[in-house]
């Protein structure tokens, strides 16, 4: 299994900031999957260009069963992960961003600011999260079931039709 992981900031792009959601994504699949993923990473500025072309790389060339990014789905004005994710999925999977900010909500009020999206590339399913490391685990903990799933079914394995 490969798991491409990108964090979406502007100033741990630049160095200002150290990168503590990227790792946290690692950490919490890990505990989910075990150590049979293997990890590419990727932190990258908030520009459009980049985070679509970065999302196409994992997808396309390094052929990443998932991939996850993090931050950048708010409403400030270089939040721009949604804008640049869209138009590299081809299936959209409304679901998961429902169940994420719904979920969340009953613990953090100001979840329903995120607009995160999801959806697949080929056998890729990709994943934005919001930016806090604690909002990865959050979300994480919440999707980690239907990412699992989804996984097999792309891979061509539906679990309920043997
Ligand atoms: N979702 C969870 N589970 N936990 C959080 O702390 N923070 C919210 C929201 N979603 C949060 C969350 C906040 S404060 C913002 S602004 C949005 O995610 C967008 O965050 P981002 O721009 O870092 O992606």
């Amino acid at each position: 299994m490969k798991i491409g992981r990108i964090t979406v900031s502007d100033r741990a792009s630049a160095g200002i900031y150290e990168d503590r959601s990227g790792p946290e994504i690692e950490k919490v699949l890990e505990e989910f999957f075990g150590n049979e993923a293997g990890f590419e990473q990727a932190v990258v500025p908030d520009e459009v260009e980049t985070i679509s072309a970065t999302l196409k790389k994992f997808a396309d060339e390094l052929r990443c069963d998932l991939v996850v990014t993090t931050g950048g789905t708010g409403i400030a004005v270089r939040d721009v992960t949604p804008e640049a994710t869209r138009p590299v999925l081809e299936k959209e999977l409304p679901g998961f961003s429902e169940a994420m900010r719904m979920q969340s909500l009953t613990r953090v009020k100001t979840a329903i600011l995120s607009r995160a999206l999801a959806g697949t590339r080929g056998r890729t399913l990709i994943v934005n999260l919001p930016g806090k490391p604690s909002a990865v685990r959050e979300c994480l903990e919440i999707l980690a079931p239907a990412i699992r799933e989804g996984m097999a079914h792309l891979r061509g394995e539906d679990p309920h039709q043997s």
